[in-house]
């Protein structure tokens, strides 16, 4: 089978999660780069694209002249991957599937769930793979954890305690230029979640991966602890899932001295699981009046979920990228089974994932500004 040919729109230099991308389609070597709008700056685009060895007929100065142009060629790309500031993810995902291309689109969905819902139609009317980046549900120990859960391995669920915890807004830095920083505290190209559309979704993602359970309503108290940012910083969460179980959830991008902190801990009527993105590579599982173990990837536990996920043998630690990866191979099996109309099951992330993602935010901050009050879910 030939290579998926991929396209990209952003992701130039000086960016960050493009990089990531292209290097999760590079590592199972079922994608090949042929196309990109990789820069707001049409000049940087070109640089970016003449570093990345793309042709130069097919380095394309607006993401609207790529669309039309891609899907005009006998041999244009089968998919583009989305990796600009949040506010352009719906306009550009539907220009893309109007022109019949597949889209992996990064989190989150869009900037408000209006938005969003339009998009889902689109995608629903396209037919076409559209898949969210909720990376963190492509490690192969949530992925373990998932099957745990779905085998009843820890009874019925009663509690989970999740926290995504960063510092790297700690302090004014938008202020000072910086790029990354200075999109995500603007709602305008935010949307209107700061730390909770950022990281916060992500968190909310995998809960609901990991246990299979669905939120039903939310209480949550939103922060923007750093002088003049507009949009939370900091946000403690309680959520509530159709079976009863309850979620602390604890989102924060001004926690002093925490990288990249996420980390989930479920409990049910049997046993605990802890995982931690920091050590992605083990699992505790702690079934009731029994010692702890440590389930580790790849090693004599790990089932069937974990094992596809995995490239090398325990011991050889594997990470975001390995995680990243997987959703992009785990894409590709959907790519190639919509050439040949077969029904494949998949854990990719869909668009359906992405509205889950916007309720979450318009929920948060509707129930923050009733002076944290329980809301049902998406209302
Ligand atoms: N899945 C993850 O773990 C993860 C991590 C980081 C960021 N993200 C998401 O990825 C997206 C990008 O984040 P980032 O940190 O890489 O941002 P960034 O600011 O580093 O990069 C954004 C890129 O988009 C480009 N861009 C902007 N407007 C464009 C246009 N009109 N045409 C073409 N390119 C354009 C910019 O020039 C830049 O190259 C965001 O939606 C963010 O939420 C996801």
């Amino acid at each position: 089978m030939s290579k998926i040919k991929l396209g990209m729109v952003g992701g130039g230099k000086g960016s960050f999660i493009g990089e990531v991308h292209r290097m999760a389609a590079r590592l199972d070597d079922r994608y090949e780069l042929v196309a990109g709008a990789l820069s707001a700056d049409a000049k940087t685009a070109e640089e970016s694209a003449l570093n990345l060895n793309l042709d130069k007929s097919r380095s394309y100065p607006s993401y609207e002249t790529m669309a039309e142009v891609e899907s005009s060629l006998e041999s244009g790309i089968d998919v583009v991957a989305i990796v600009t500031p949040n506010h352009l993810h719906a306009k550009i995902a539907e220009i893309f599937l109007r022109r019949g291309i597949h889209v992996i689109c990064d989190k989150p969905l869009t900037t408000n769930l209006d938005d969003a819902e339009y998009l889902a139609s689109i995608v629903k009317e396209s037919g076409l793979v559209f898949a969210v980046t909720y990376n963190y549900s492509g490690y192969p120990m949530v992925r373990q954890a998932r099957e745990m859960i779905q085998n009843n391995d820890l009874g019925g669920i009663r509690a989970v305690q999740i926290e995504y915890a960063q510092d790297w807004l700690a302090t004014g830095i938008e202020n000072t230029g910086h790029k990354q920083a200075l999109w995500r505290t603007n709602p305008e190209k935010a949307g209107m979640g700061g730390a909770i559309g950022d990281i916060g979704t992500h968190a909310f993602h995998l809960s609901e991966f990991v246990t299979g359970l669905r939120v039903r309503r939310l209480l949550a108290d939103l922060d923007s602890f750093v002088p003049g940012r507009e949009l939370d910083d900091n946000a403690s969460i309680l959520m509530e899932y159709t079976n009863g179980a309850k979620a602390m959830l604890w989102v924060s991008q001004i926690a002093a001295g925490k990288e990249n902190g996420l980390k989930i801990r479920i409990y049910g009527s049997n046993a605990g699981l802890e995982w931690s993105q920091e050590n992605p590579n083990f699992l505790k599982f702690s079934p009731l009046g029994e010692s702890p173990r440590t389930l580790s990837r790849g090693g004599p536990s790990a089932g069937a979920l974990a094992g596809n996920a995995t490239r090398i043998p325990s011991g050889h630690p594997e990470g975001f990228i390995e995680g990243f990866a997987n959703i992009y191979s785990d894409c590709a099996d959907l790519i190639v089974a919509y050439k040949t109309s077969a029904k494949i099951e998949s854990l990719v992330p869909a668009v359906n994932d992405g509205i889950r993602g916007m309720q979450f935010i318009e929920t948060a901050v509707k129930s923050s500004k009733s002076g944290a009050a329980w809301l049902t879910f998406g209302s």
